[in-house]
This record gives structure tokens, sequence and C-alpha cells, in this order.
């Protein structure tokens, strides 16, 4: 077990642990389990980095080992996530306010949604609103990081942050019907994604505080026709790195 205290990062893409890299020294690597840890400087803080894999089973074990191996102060979840309301488009950013596990249905035993024997739903997040003044304060700089070739391919003209719900479960959502279900059950749910309540879970049964950011990718409908790769590596990763540093340099 790795003593020092640490800032666990857990990416949804390996793109952001790709952009991250770059900015990591004094690189420890340790693969375990198919997955590769990476301990280091980051923006003046020590952390330890990795990628969690996709699906709920995947993250859960990844956030898990993390927890178990390195003594973290906190953990921060970054990846893309599909947008449910209207108003959202590709390249807003949700900071996680609570989550829910969308595809969790234990009835008649327990409500729908209910984590069995935790006796709720929604898991909260921690440093909500720290997050999002670090994303505000990316985003107000956002066009000096991002190409502008970039910016007009994914038309990213007036990024906006809010802090809100995010839905996770093991599918991913490609269809207005869907959304409209989901928005019935929980109509305040800004986005979908595959891991974060997974993780939030986990991180609340061991006492770690957990926070989530997610950048909308695509609009989880029928025609959500976006370069995913491109998305990726030339908008999601810059995105990851640059609300880090400024999160970092606030704390
Ligand atoms: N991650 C990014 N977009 C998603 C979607 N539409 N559904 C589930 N996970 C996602």
């Amino acid at each position: 077990m790795d003593t020092t205290p640490r800032i666990g990062i857990l990416s949804a893409m390996h793109d952001e642990i790709d952009a991250l890299l770059k900015q990591l020294t004094n690189v420890i690597e340790t693969t375990k389990g198919q997955r590769t840890y990476y301990t280091g400087t980051l923006f003046n803080k020590e952390v330890v980095l990795v990628f969690s894999r996709w699906g709920k089973v995947a993250s859960t074990m990844t956030s898990t080992q993390l927890i178990n191996d390195y003594n973290l102060t906190e953990l921060i979840f970054t990846g893309v996530a599909g947008g449910l309301q209207s108003d959202l488009n590709i390249g807003d950013i949700i900071v996680g306010h609570d989550l829910f596990q969308h595809d969790l249905d234990a009835s008649p035993l327990f409500p729908k949604f209910h984590i069995p024997l935790l006796n709720k739903a929604a898991i909260n997040t921690a440093f909500s609103e720290d997050l999002l003044k670090a994303t505000e304060t990316f985003l107000a700089e956002f066009k000096q990081h991002i190409d502008s070739s970039t910016i007009a391919t994914f038309k990213l003209e007036q990024p906006k942050a809010r802090i809100g719900t995010i839905l996770s479960g093991d599918q991913f959502i490609s269809s207005s019907a869907k959304i409209n279900e989901l928005l019935r059950e929980i109509p305040q749910a800004q986005c979908v994604e595959m891991e974060g309540a997974a993780v939030a879970q986990v991180c609340y049964e061991y006492n770690i505080p957990f926070s989530i950011i997610r950048t909308i990718s695509d609009k989880a409908n029928d025609n959500a026709t976006l370069d995913f790769p491109k998305f990726a590596k030339e908008v999601a990763s810059l995105y990851a790195a640059g609300i880090l540093k400024a999160y970092f340099e606030m704390k």
C-alpha cells in the first residue's frame, strides 16, 4: 500500500488519461488486474491516475482497487456523457450533485432505484461548488486551449457548466423514447453515462469524498451523430486537464 496522501483521478476515456499523463511528473506505473495505476505529481498535487474502463462492474472494480491500494484524500471522476435536457449542447459540462443507477430496480423488495441495504437511491457528491468554479474558470478561457477548427467542428461557441443529477447504467442511450422514460422517472436528470453512480457508491461505502465532471458528448438521442474519437481526443481530454488544473490551483 502506498501511504502518500493522494487525490485519485479516475477517467472514463483513454484520451483523458493520455492528456493528464503528459502533465504528470515523477511517474510510477503499477499494473494490476488489467488496470495501470500512475502515481506522480500533477499541477503541484500528489495524485494517482487510472482509466476506469467502461460500465458499472469495470469501474467498480477499478475504484475499489484504487481506494484499497492508495491513500486517497478524495476521488475525482472525469468523462463524457449524453445530455438529457434539451438546453444542453455538446461541449457543455455537468458537475455532479447526485447520482442514480437508472437500471437498478429491486422492486417490490425496495423502491425503484434504491440501493439495497444503503436505504437510499441517490448518492451525493462532495466539492461540487469548487469544481463548478474551476470549470467556469476553464471555460472562460477555453478558446486558448482548444483548436479553432475543433471549436467549429463541434460548434462549441459558448459552453456552459452547471451542477446537477447524473444517471448511470450499463447501457449506451441513443433513443428519444428512452430519454423520455428516464426523465419521467427522474425529471431533474442532466446527463447519462455508464459508471459514475457505481463509483459514487464505492466512495460512499469507503467514506472517500467523491466528485465528478462529465462533458456532454452527444444528446443520447436517435440522431446523435458525432465523431466520438475526435471529440474525446480534441475536446474532452483538454477539458479534463484544464479543469483539474484550475481546481488544483484553488486548493
Ligand atoms: N456516454 C456518453 N454518451 C453516452 C450515452 N448516450 N449513453 C450512455 N453513456 C454515454
